[in-house]
């Protein structure tokens, strides 16, 4: 079965079919900046872009960067705030005119690492952190999700955890991979110390960099990168759709 899989990330939305037996992308993905601001108007209809370059039928699986709840965005760290409270399944149904599944980018990152990549057949405390505008998390308990746990917005220096070890915070302040990844690994520290996971999953744009910054991990649990890099939340997005088809 193949499916198309949308990630709407904070600076870019990026898709493709998604073959669910392999867990791999069937062809490139297709990436649209995401435009500025990120108002709901202008996000659906990129999305809806995307979903129309591919020519497959099916429902179409969504990760989107925020609380879910019944298809309606709850919460916006990097995204325009006048999503808040905005049915964004029930609107992109309609622009796209597909049954569409949202849910949380960084669950969706982890339901496929989970599925195909570091975290298959492991039980236990997982958790996922995807490295990226933002921090996003996702938590598994012998394999089930616990959904939107947000542990990005953890408290660290006085600021939320975000704002101070995203990729994004490399990129503006200009931080080498060793500074950065001391703060990547303070931040695990604290992950560690808040939920204790057996083991820890690096995600996001940064992970296709893993090495780079890894070196500087000291955190007394496993941590590995994870293994569908930053094409997770597209792969866990496609496979979320599963349910709608
Ligand atoms: C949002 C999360 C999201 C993460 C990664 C955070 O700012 O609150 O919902 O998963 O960014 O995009």
């Amino acid at each position: 079965m193949r499916l198309l899989g949308i990630d709407i990330g904070g600076s870019g939305i990026k898709g493709a079919p998604v073959c669910l037996e392999s867990g791999k992308l069937e062809t490139e993905r297709f990436r649209i900046a995401t435009p500025q601001p990120a108002t709901p108007g202008k996000v659906i209809k990129t999305a809806a872009e995307i979903v129309r370059h591919f020519d497959l039928e099916g429902p179409v699986g969504f990760g989107f960067p925020a609380v879910i709840k019944n298809g309606t965005v709850r919460t916006a760290a990097n995204i325009d705030s006048s999503w808040i409270g905005v049915n964004a399944a029930e609107r992109l149904a309609e622009a796209t005119g597909r049954p569409v599944v949202l849910v949380n980018d960084a669950d969706a990152a982890g339901i496929a690492e989970m599925h195909y990549g570091s975290g298959r057949g492991r039980d236990g405390v997982v958790v996922i952190a995807t490295l990226g505008t933002g921090i996003g998390t996702s938590l598994f308990v012998d394999g089930k999700l616990v959904p939107s746990t947000e542990f990005g917005h953890i408290e660290m220096k006085g600021r939320v955890a975000e704002k101070y070890a995203a990729d994004s915070v490399r990129n503006e302040k200009r931080l080498g991979w060793r500074e950065w990844g001391g703060r990547v690994n303070e931040y695990l520290c604290k992950l560690n110390e808040l939920i204790r996971p057996d083991l820890i999953i690096v995600g996001g744009g940064a992970s296709n960099k893993y090495e780079k910054f890894s070196p500087c991990f000291t955190v007394d649990t496993e941590v590995v990168p994870a293994r569908l890099r930053n094409q997770a939340g597209i792969i866990g997005a496609a496979l979320a759709a599963q349910t709608a088809a």
